[in-house]
């Protein structure tokens, strides 16, 4: 029977999501963290900013996909949540976890980003990699919400698609640079960056990062 998927996403994108992780499910060495080219920016910036030293402390990873974000924020210390709506991304995030043994730093929640619950200054960390722009028309203000959610002086990890980018149906929203910049006056910059990448003949995409802190202030 054809699986359905809960969003108006392509359906082709979900069931390539789903085949990746449910693939690297099967033969991914779990105990090493991969990242695309996207995480290692924001992860390599996090963790001369993060440190190693953040018990006690709380992150949210958004749409975690295969988990590597979620693992790389509890092996720093955090008390991580990671949601996703796959079934297969949370059990992938769950394994990779138990291989690298910080299963007991991560809840994993089998859920939609757009409306899982947030409470104003409650996170030290929110990371949102390549996910809100699956949002659509709610990308832009869901970030807002992620960044009120963010506690003074607490950290947006963010990384996303922006044009040149091939046509998808619907079309996604991507946050521009721009928004971006908008989105966080005032807060402290400590990465912030645009790229373009010919991902294969034909196939040139756009990139933006940015690993933000939040004023003391706000
Ligand atoms: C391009 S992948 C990115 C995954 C991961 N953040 C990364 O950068 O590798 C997009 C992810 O968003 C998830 N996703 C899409 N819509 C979602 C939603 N409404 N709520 C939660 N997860 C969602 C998909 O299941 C998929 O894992």
């Amino acid at each position: 029977m054809e699986k359905k998927y809960p969003t108006k996403i392509p359906d082709k994108y979900m069931q390539g999501w789903d085949n990746l992780y449910n693939k690297n499910l099967d033969e991914t060495k779990l105990d090493e963290l991969p990242p695309h080219f996207v995480h290692y920016a924001v992860l390599e910036f996090s963790f001369f900013i993060l440190g190693q030293e953040n018990t006690d402390k709380k992150a949210l990873e958004l749409a975690t996909g295969d988990g590597v974000d979620a693992c790389y924020l509890a092996q720093l210390g955090f008390d991580v949540t990671a949601l996703d709506i796959l079934s297969s991304s949370v059990d992938l995030t769950k394994r990779r976890a138990d291989a690298l043994n910080v299963s007991d730093k991560i809840t994993v929640i089998e859920g939609d980003m757009n409306k899982f619950a947030l409470k104003p200054k409650s996170y030290d960390v929110i990371s949102a990699v390549q996910c809100l722009q699956y949002l659509f028309d709610r990308a832009l203000p869901r970030m807002y919400e992620l960044l009120d959610a963010i506690k003074p002086g607490g950290y947006f990890l963010y990384g996303g698609n922006v044009k040149p980018h091939f046509k998808t149906d619907p079309p996604v929203r991507f946050i521009t640079l721009k928004e971006l910049r908008q989105a966080l006056k005032g807060w402290k910059i400590h990465s912030l960056a645009r790229e373009e990448r010919l991902v294969r003949p034909g196939d040139r995409r756009g990139y933006v990062w940015v690993v933000a802190q939040k004023p003391e202030n706000k």
